[in-house]
């Protein structure tokens, strides 16, 4: 992604050392982080400096890989699996983590001596990060392709550049669109409490100068009904083998809002989001945050003292709401999405 005019990844590594973008800094402030050990990277993913299901993998695969590249040779394979359980505790919900830590881990276990495994890690995490950019691509090509010329798309959370390793996933056909001339404009969900949409989003849209306005996570229906929405893109944090997917709070009430005013609603996510050995959404671990999120605005309380908030971070959208999932490999219907595991 282009940020004042250079080119950043969401998470990279340099010289063995694991930098971020700090999200939770953005849109105020533009901030690189280093991870120098596998508690920061635990750290950053549980407090969502980073965030968004491939950006959360690759910083666990970039996290596990430096751990097995600085550890002793005497407490290597110790040191390895704490590294992994840590990590696979930071998040629940989103695949990617999952998926990009035991990817990195079976290939330092299958290597037969410590001093190659330390480089086959950085190895099989950079290969995570770069297959990623490769996916986004493709699904920013195969989704351009749903995009007509005038339309208004609406989008919930961040699905962005930042969310991934770079490009995106639901942002992805919205950018090619947009930078192969048609005239599109995104509805933003500012996505509560945490404000992805209204802060991430719309940041890397400004940056781009892709015309899109901020709307209050309730006011989706207003528009849809109105007919100025033609279509809706969000991104996935786990997708299930019957096609249900996970991805932020308040996306299966889009999804519900968008049958029922004959819109369209797509899933654009890579493979490593869908979890293949998950029968439904009903198996999805969802978390739940700290009450905090609801109870403050800007570190300031809002609600009474006395009450008690709930604050699940992710929904279900059952199949039955999605036109289809687009994915580096092309676009399916949800009851498709299994083919999947054969042809990756
Ligand atoms: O809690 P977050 O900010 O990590 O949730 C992120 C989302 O729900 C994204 O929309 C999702 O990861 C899909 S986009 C890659």
């Amino acid at each position: 992604m282009k940020i004042k005019g250079k080119n950043y990844r969401s998470v990279w590594m340099e010289n063995n050392s694991i930098k971020i973008i700090d999200q939770t800094k953005l849109p105020e402030k533009f901030e690189i982080i280093e991870l120098k050990n596998i508690d920061e990277v635990c750290d950053a993913i549980l407090t969502m400096k980073v965030r968004g299901a491939p950006a959360i993998g690759a910083a666990a695969a970039f996290g596990i890989a430096q751990k097995a590249f600085t550890s002793a040779e005497s407490d290597f394979y110790a040191n390895l699996k704490k590294a992994k359980t840590d990590l696979l505790n930071t998040r629940p919900t989103a695949f990617d983590l999952f998926y990009a830590v035991n990817k990195v881990y079976k290939a330092i276990m299958k290597t037969d001596n410590i001093k190659n495994a330390k480089t086959v890690g950085l190895k099989e995490a950079q290969k995570f990060a770069d297959e990623n950019v490769e996916a986004c691509k493709k699904i920013g090509e195969y989704g351009d392709e749903l995009i007509k010329n005038n339309f208004r798309i609406l989008t919930h959370c961040n699905a962005g550049a930042l969310a991934t390793v770079d490009f995106g996933t639901a942002l992805a056909p919205i950018r090619i669109a947009h930078h192969n001339g048609k005239n599109i404009f995104v509805f933003v969900d500012e996505t509560r409490p945490r404000l992805q949409g209204a802060k991430l989003t719309a940041f890397e849209l400004s940056e781009e100068n892709i015309p899109h306005a901020i709307i209050a996570d309730n006011a989706a229906g207003y528009f849809m009904q109105k007919g100025e929405i033609d279509m809706v893109i969000t991104g996935a944090d786990r997708i299930t083998a019957n096609g249900d997917a996970a991805n932020k709070i308040g996306t299966y009430e889009k999804a519900v809002l968008a049958k029922e005013n004959n819109i369209p609603f797509y899933i654009a996510a890579p493979i490593s989001s869908i979890d293949f050995n998950c029968k439904s959404g009903k198996d999805i671990p969802i978390e739940f945050r700290d009450e905090n999120e609801i109870m403050t605005f800007n570190d300031i309380q809002i609600a009474p003292s006395k009450s008690h908030a709930k604050n699940p971070a992710f929904d279900i959208t059952p199949a039955k709401y999605i036109t289809g999932i687009i994915t580096e490999k092309g676009i399916f219907k949800p009851t498709e999405i299994r083919k999947l595991k054969e042809i990756k």
